[in-house]
């Protein structure tokens, strides 16, 4: 898939993934969905024992993430009987894919039962007092893309609506739910940018001129395409720098390393929001 938009055989591919998921992994309907970003790799071990994990792109639909620290493989666990899919990696509008392309994992999870789509990812930090190694719940976006997976034909009426309100896009339940089990846990706002190169300084000043505390390359078209279907989304940054110009200078590998040390802080939190959900 190309374009920048869905396409009018979107739903129908991510229909086709789910029946193809099913079979796979001998699961008839997952619960819950938890989509890692960069370096989380590690998180996903205290989730539990995989009952099936395999390549993500074996699905239909599904590409290969070229990016390091994006494993591109998607596992089934048994949570205390909630069945949990986790995908390790996700596909990004600046590896050149279209956001149909983007946002076909939580399509695909939605329409195989997921009612419930956490999605993490690593972040620069902008906001007052934000430091690496921190958590954040995302409470709200910007999305500075310019752009949206829902760009397309009128979908049917049982996928989704065509204008979908975006009030509550960050479940105010789950969000609660989150601090309730970790009260030190802070919310921010999370500006969605295209990248791949990181920001200029004059931008970050900008993003916080806008009122983000977060920024990040992920995550708000997945979050956009999921609450259209009806999902109820959770979603975390990891800061894992501060934002240009706050910090040091940036590098893909100091993101990386800071995710991975923090990978065992965040799989804990996230198996036990998993137990809550
Ligand atoms: N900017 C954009 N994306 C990011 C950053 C950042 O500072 N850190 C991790 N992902």
């Amino acid at each position: 898939m190309s374009g920048t938009g869905t396409p009018p055989d979107a739903y129908e591919r991510a229909a086709e993934a789910a029946a193809a998921l099913a079979e796979r992994t001998g699961v008839e309907r997952h619960d819950v969905v938890v989509v890692l970003g960069s370096g989380w790799r590690t998180a996903a071990e205290q989730l539990g024992e995989a009952s099936c994990a395999f390549p993500a792109a074996d699905l239909p639909g599904f590409h290969a993430p070229t990016v390091e620290g994006h494993g591109g493989e998607l596992r089934s666990i048994d949570v205390d009987g909630r069945r949990v899919l986790v995908a390790l990696g996700r596909v990004h509008a600046y590896e050149g894919h279209g956001l149909a392309d983007v946002v076909h994992g939580v399509r695909t999870a939605v329409l195989a039962g997921c009612r419930t789509v956490v999605l993490t990812n690593a972040a620069g930090g902008l906001g007052e007092g934000m430091s690496i190694g921190q958590p954040v719940l995302i409470a709200d976006h910007l999305n500075l893309t310019g752009r949206s997976p829902l760009t397309g034909p009128t979908p049917d009426a049982a996928i989704g609506p065509r204008f979908p309100d975006m009030t509550d896009l960050y479940s105010a339940r789950l969000r609660a739910m989150a601090r309730e089990l970790e009260p030190t846990l802070v919310e921010g706002v999370y500006a969605g940018m295209n990248g791949p190169q990181y920001e200029t300084p004059a931008e970050i000043r900008m993003l916080q001129t806008l009122g983000a505390d977060l920024v990040g390359m992920s995550t708000v078209h997945e979050a956009v395409a999921a609450h259209h279907m009806g999902a109820e989304v959770l979603a975390m940054s990891l800061v894992t720098n501060l934002a240009a110009g706050l910090g040091d200078s940036l590098d893909h590998e100091d993101v990386l390393s800071v995710a991975v040390t923090s990978a065992d802080a965040m799989g804990s939190l996230l198996a036990r929001l998993v137990r809550r959900l």
